[in-house]
């Protein structure tokens, strides 16, 4: 159904009814327990609960039969080879994690950024040297965490290692217990950036202290959550969390087969004047190559160009990888998954029936909705 009551969605979230009714009084809502809330809204509660909601209807099962056609086949263990971790750097907004990133990567993205806001998911491909040799580390910078919401709303999950930036003159915010939140709920493992020690207010004891109440115990305190006291600006720290980042990664000892036609996921998509649409993919598995044909969402295409991270133009891009490619016939969302399929025909083919089924949901929702603006007016 398009909507929930209170009742029933604070029963599915796991919190009090009372709880929820706070949380929406928060955002403006005063509704009655057995009264229905929107979409959106449920949305926006969830969220702060690390949940997802997702509308019911015909597109899930028709898109289930669709996908089926895409399944990948499991890989045999003697086919999977090592792969690089996907961090993403998650936090409060201004609590430095795009300066993080640029200090890792050597760069000035955050200067440059209009508001100093991000305002895309980046991605950049880091080499370090830990004490065990190189190691490649793929980092994503998130605008806030919407676009990991969204990401994860659609089945997407491109993370490995998130690392929580909490500012140690600001402490714990409401955005850092969000994105606790939604690390704990994908399931992936945090670990802490206590940023801006150099500051004179910062005060990274009271961040672990805080960071405690919600379910992060730091390893000096006999937790199993790693804490690393850093300045993005200085650089102090910044080292030694990357060598924390290598080890979790090791750890998890990630694989995929690299030698099979691509899939993975669209990080972010724009229309180009000149070149027309333009993606960043993130390869999940297989290796993607030019010529390459590709489906993205609801859009067809030929892969014509591919650069790296630092915008070098490559034949090929492995699993872990990040590439900008050109050649897809329209702009897909980020989130939607892509997938090579044998020619540019059969990449159309299914583009259209997608698009189909696209216009057919739409279609259904709108009538949903009409239905529910008629029950408001009796
Ligand atoms: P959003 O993308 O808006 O969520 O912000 P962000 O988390 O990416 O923060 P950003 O890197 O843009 O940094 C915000 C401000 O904090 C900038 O003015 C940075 O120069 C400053 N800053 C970030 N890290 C440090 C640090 O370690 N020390 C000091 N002194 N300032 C820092
Ligand atoms: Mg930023």
């Amino acid at each position: 159904p398009e909507v929930i009551s209170v009742r029933e969605f604070a029963e599915k979230l796991g919190v009090e009814p009372n709880q929820l009714l706070q949380d929406l009084i928060a955002l403006g809502k005063f509704v009655a327990i057995n009264q229905p809330i929107d979409f959106e809204t449920a949305s926006k509660v969830a969220e702060k609960y690390g949940k997802v909601v997702k509308l019911e209807g015909v597109e899930e099962e028709e898109e289930k039969a669709l996908e089926a056609e895409l399944v990948e086949t499991p890989d045999r263990e003697e086919e999977l080879e090592p792969r690089a971790p996907i961090i993403t750097v998650m936090g409060h907004v201004d609590h430095g994690k795009t300066t993080l990133l640029d200090y890792i990567r050597n760069t000035k993205v955050a200067e440059r950024e209009a508001g100093g806001i991000t305002q895309h998911i980046g991605a950049s491909v880091v080499d370090i040297d830990t004490s065990e040799g190189k190691k490649k580390l793929v980092f994503l910078d998130t605008p806030g965490h919407e676009a990991f919401t969204a990401m994860r709303a659609r089945g997407a999950q491109v993370t490995d290692i998130a690392v929580l930036v909490v500012a140690a003159d600001d402490g714990v915010m409401p955005q850092t217990v969000e994105a606790i939140n939604h690390a704990k709920a994908a399931g992936v493992p945090i670990i802490v950036a206590i940023n801006k020690i150099d500051k004179p207010g910062a005060n990274p004891e009271r961040v672990k202290q805080e960071l405690t109440q919600h379910g992060l115990i730091p390893e000096d305190w006999g937790g199993d959550t790693v804490m690393v006291p850093v300045s993005a600006k200085t650089g102090e720290g910044v080292d030694e969390l990357l060598e924390m980042i290598a080890l979790q990664a090791d750890l998890m000892e990630l694989k995929a087969n690299p030698n099979k036609p691509a899939r993975g996921v669209v990080l972010e998509a724009k229309l180009d004047k000149k070149r027309g649409p333009v993606a960043t993919l993130l390869v999940q598995s297989g290796t993607l190559k030019v010529g390459d044909a590709i489906v993205a969402g609801l859009y067809a295409g030929k892969i014509r160009a591919m650069f790296d991270d630092k915008g070098r133009p490559v034949k090929e891009a492995g699993p872990s990888m990040p590439v900008e490619v050109l050649g897809l016939e329209d702009v897909p969302l980020a989130g939607d998954k892509f997938y090579v399929v044998e020619s540019l025909e059969k990449a159309r083919e299914i583009a259209q029936k997608r698009q189909e089924l696209a216009r057919q949901s739409a279609l259904e929702r709108e009538k949903r909705i009409s239905l529910e603006d008629l029950f408001s007016q009796m």
